[in-house]
């Protein structure tokens, strides 16, 4: 083996070879198996898009009915890890509260077949069924209400928002949920997903590869950035106070939430499609001051900072569409993470494929020959 240079954040390093997404960041294109992301945005839903994904091909119509059919019966979640869930502390963020459950999972389902196609299949369902009534339960209890149990006459979207709010959404607002999941589900080897199969390629149960990417996804400067956004805005305020926000945090070199990719150097499609998205639901729920002070903050980023090829991502809009559906800020990420499982489901499935445990070097920069010192001659900030 030739030596090898470091490459801080492993920037453009390919860690894998992977049919599942594909983004070019120049031209602002992001396809999932190989079909635009905006063609899926119209006409498939979240629950086939996962199919897509994990299984690498659009399911016939028998094969999403099946598939939809089985996470609908596997959404409830075992009294015993409901119960375990009453016991976190209501303070506590629903990011944690999630890893925690989702990790419990395996604790409930501990047969480890990874050569199994059923046990596969089974993994598969009951994490796409089970993370959204565990964050939707979280969220009751942690109000001191009995969770909500699913809606079989629901469809995912629809029974996910009626779980959270106790009430049934309308058919715009579940179908522009719906497409924030698809859009969110997957996006080549990000941070999370690395997490994910780096877990996965210890043979490790799927619940443990899930909990993994889940704590990696919960960082400001990945998943979190959404909750980000919506404090920024408030803080903002006012449209009169976009620019000098704006200049204020370029001066003293403060990060602009919802801006910036590192792949992307354009705007992030999905950042356009969400735009669509969000003016749609205004137009249907009313409109929102903070949408305005966002096209400004927009406008102000991309004069200041477009030449470096920061402009918004994802995450600049999902928030406004979220925060119109009445969803708490806390909870972005984790909705978040519930659209991600398809991504990192279809990661691990690749991953057992052509399994390698990661095992990276690293280039050592410490000392040699250290002479072991005795506590009593120790000086404080000496090694
Ligand atoms: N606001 C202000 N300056 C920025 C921003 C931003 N949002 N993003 C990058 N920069 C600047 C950096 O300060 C740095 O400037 P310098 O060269 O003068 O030091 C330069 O651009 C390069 O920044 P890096 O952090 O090296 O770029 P990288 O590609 O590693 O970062 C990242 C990508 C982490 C997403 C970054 O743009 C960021 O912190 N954005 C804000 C957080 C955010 O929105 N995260 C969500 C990303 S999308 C997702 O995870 C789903």
């Amino acid at each position: 083996m030739t030596a090898c240079e470091y490459i801080p954040g492993l920037e453009n390093v390919p860690a894998a070879q992977s049919a599942i997404s594909y983004v070019d960041g120049q031209k602002g294109i992001l396809e999932y198996r190989g079909i635009a992301v905006e063609e899926l945005a119209q006409k498939s839903t979240f629950l086939e898009t996962a199919y897509l994904l994990i299984w690498g091909h659009l399911p016939t119509a028998e094969e999403l009915n099946a598939f939809e059919s089985d996470i609908r019966y596997h959404r409830r979640i075992k009294y015993r890890i409901r119960d375990m869930m009453k016991c976190f502390p209501e303070s506590g963020h629903p990011m944690d509260a999630l890893q925690t459950s989702a990790a419990a999972l395996g604790l409930f389902y501990s047969r480890r077949a990874l050569n199994d196609p059923q046990y596969i299949r089974q993994a598969v369902v009951r994490l796409l069924a089970k993370i959204p009534t565990m964050v939707a339960a979280f969220q009751l209890m942690r109000k001191g209400n009995d969770p909500i149990q699913p809606n079989d006459e629901l469809d995912y979207s629809t029974n996910f928002l009626y779980m959270l709010t106790e009430r049934v959404p309308d058919t715009i607002a579940a179908r522009v949920f719906d497409v924030c999941l698809l859009l969110h589900a997957e996006h080549t080897i990000n941070a999370s997903t690395f997490s994910a199969m780096v877990t996965a390629s210890t043979m490790t149960d799927p619940y443990a590869v899930v909990a993994s990417a889940v704590g990696t996804l919960a960082g400001p400067l990945h998943g979190g950035a959404n909750e980000e956004v919506m404090t920024m805005l408030a803080e903002i305020g006012t449209i009169e106070n976009v620019r000098p926000y704006i200049e204020d945090c370029i001066a003293n070199k403060k990060r602009i939430m919802g801006f910036g990719h590192r792949v992307y150097k354009v705007k992030d499609p999905r950042a356009t499609i969400l735009q669509q998205l969000a003016e749609r639901l205004f137009e249907q729920m009313g409109h929102d001051h903070f949408y305005d002070i966002a096209l400004e903050v927009e406008k102000v980023v991309e004069e200041k900072l477009g030449h470096r090829g920061i402009y918004a991502n994802v995450d600049f809009y999902s928030g406004l569409v979220y925060g119109k559906l009445r969803i708490p800020t806390d909870l972005f990420t984790p909705i978040f993470a519930i659209a991600r499982v398809a991504g990192w489901l279809a990661h691990w499935r690749e991953q057992l494929d052509a399994n390698r445990i990661f095992r990276p070097t690293q280039i050592y920069s410490g000392n040699h020959n250290q002479p072991y010192i005795l506590i009593q001659d120790r000086v404080r900030g000496e090694e």
